[in-house]
């Protein structure tokens, strides 16, 4: 069986921490669906830790529940069968108090898994697997990552942003179609993205999200990536506004955050990666098609019963009301149920609130900020992330999102699964829930 092994990783940051497969840091791990995931876990570090498959539909012993750390120098076997779609997931830590810590010096990578729509996708557009950009940012400080529990209602924010490890991280690319694949895996920054050459910003199609390809692909100038969001984008790198160098900038929205002070805030622009476009030839060709990339099954929600969600606090946030007990579930629901959760943000500050073991089908936006509602593609609010499966879904300050849940899951004993919010600052100091699922 491969070992996941946890441990100190100097290189190139003394402080630095892993996971490591075969002495390789933070690898890509790719499957197939319906492949099996076996892995022995073994911890290296002086303290507990867990590994959590962000995204995937695993039985809650193999979920990385900090109920299941893992002791230092102790190991436990994961196995479980892979039954999501194809799309770009993540593994990261997820021990009790310890996740922003851990994950901040570097634990956690890029999980992929390929499915029929992905090989259609590679072949209409004879796509090179292998793009796949972790974006974190960091405070450095020589050869030490530099970290502290952060700004007390915004959590650790850093002053740069890190692309697989690398900061100013710049790819050669060709004149033509490129998929990127963005992942956020940073603590508490949230990043508006866009792409701008020579001045100019050039639009992209955005083609997939968390749980997977949309049913067709958005031409979109700019995309919102919270943390644990993911996005595939197709970039057209010989498009006419293309020049010989691109870069990948978040934009400003201070304008949607409550107030803070100090130099690294949220939504300030910050600069993600350059991108140096070879051989600029300016081709005449036909639009590409995308149309017909998935299908997007969404359950039929009409009927499904509501259930209030509030998210309330000013430095220490509650779901409902409560603050995290490992051993407490204020929401329990019964495997194979519909439900519509009514998200409802009452905090000055952006919530991206996700949830553990199946996806959320985002229905409805209300009381949206204007610069959101702007951005919204049809009439009821929603975003074009909105439209596939979403595990993590950003909950704008004042802002009621209406979710569908469909706890579908093939595991018959007693499951409890996590709900919070994926600040790891504050998701460790109790901004979670468990959620019971009764057989
Ligand atoms: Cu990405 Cu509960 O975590
Ligand atoms: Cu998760």
């Amino acid at each position: 069986m491969p070992r996941l092994i946890a441990e100190p990783n100097p290189f190139p940051y003394a402080n630095g921490l892993a996971f490591t497969v075969d002495g390789v840091p933070s690898p890509v791990l790719r499957f197939r669906q319906g492949d099996t995931l076996d892995f022995e876990l073994v911890n290296h570090l002086d303290e507990p830790t867990t590994v959590h498959w962000h995204g995937l539909k695993v039985d809650w012993i193999h979920d990385g529940h900090p109920l299941f750390s893992v002791a230092p120098q102790e190991s436990r076997s994961i196995q479980f069968q892979i039954l999501n779609r194809g799309a770009t997931y993540w593994y990261h830590p997820h021990a009790h108090q310890r996740t922003a810590f851990q994950a901040y010096h570097g634990m956690g990578g890029a999980l992929i898994v390929d499915d029929e729509d992905q090989d259609r996708l590679k072949d209409r557009f004879s796509l090179v697997p292998g793009v796949t950009d972790l974006v974190q940012d960091r405070v450095i400080d020589g050869n030490l990552l530099v970290y502290n529990e952060g700004h007390p209602l915004h959590g650790f924010l850093g002053d740069q942003v890190m692309v697989n490890g690398t900061i100013k991280a710049t790819k050669k690319v060709s004149a033509t179609w490129h998929r990127l694949r963005l992942i956020n895996a940073s603590n508490a920054r949230i990043y508006r993205i866009a792409l701008f050459s020579e001045g100019q910003m050039v639009p992209f199609q955005l083609i997939g999200v968390d749980g997977g390809l949309l049913e067709q692909g958005a031409e979109v100038n700019e995309v919102w990536l919270s943390p644990a969001e993911r996005v595939e984008l197709m970039v057209d790198f010989g498009h006419p506004l293309m020049g010989s160098r691109a870069s990948l900038q978040s934009q400003d929205f201070t304008e949607l955050i409550g107030p803070m002070g100090g130099p690294t805030i949220q939504g300030h622009p910050i600069h993600i990666m350059d991108f140096l476009v070879l051989r600029k030839r300016p081709v005449v060709r036909p639009a590409p098609n995308f149309d017909g990339l998935s299908v997007v099954a969404t359950p039929d929600f009409t009927d499904a019963p509501f259930r209030n969600i509030g998210l309330a606090g000013q430095m220490h946030f509650t779901i409902n009301g409560a603050v995290f007990d490992m051993n407490e579930a204020p929401i329990t629901v019964t495997r194979n149920s519909k439900e519509i959760w009514s998200i409802t943000n009452n905090t000055t500050i952006p919530h991206p609130m996700h949830l553990h073991a199946v996806p959320m089908h985002v229905l409805e936006r209300r009381g949206s900020p204007q610069l959101i509602r702007s951005q919204a593609v049809d009439m009821r609010g929603r975003l074009p992330t909105d439209l596939g499966y979403q595990d993590t879904v950003l909950v704008w300050p004042f802002e009621q999102v209406r979710v569908g849940v469909a706890w579908e899951i093939p595991f018959n004993t007693e499951q409890s699964y996590l709900f919070h919010f994926h600040n790891l600052e504050h998701e460790d100091r109790g901004m979670m829930v468990n959620v019971r699922v009764t057989p």
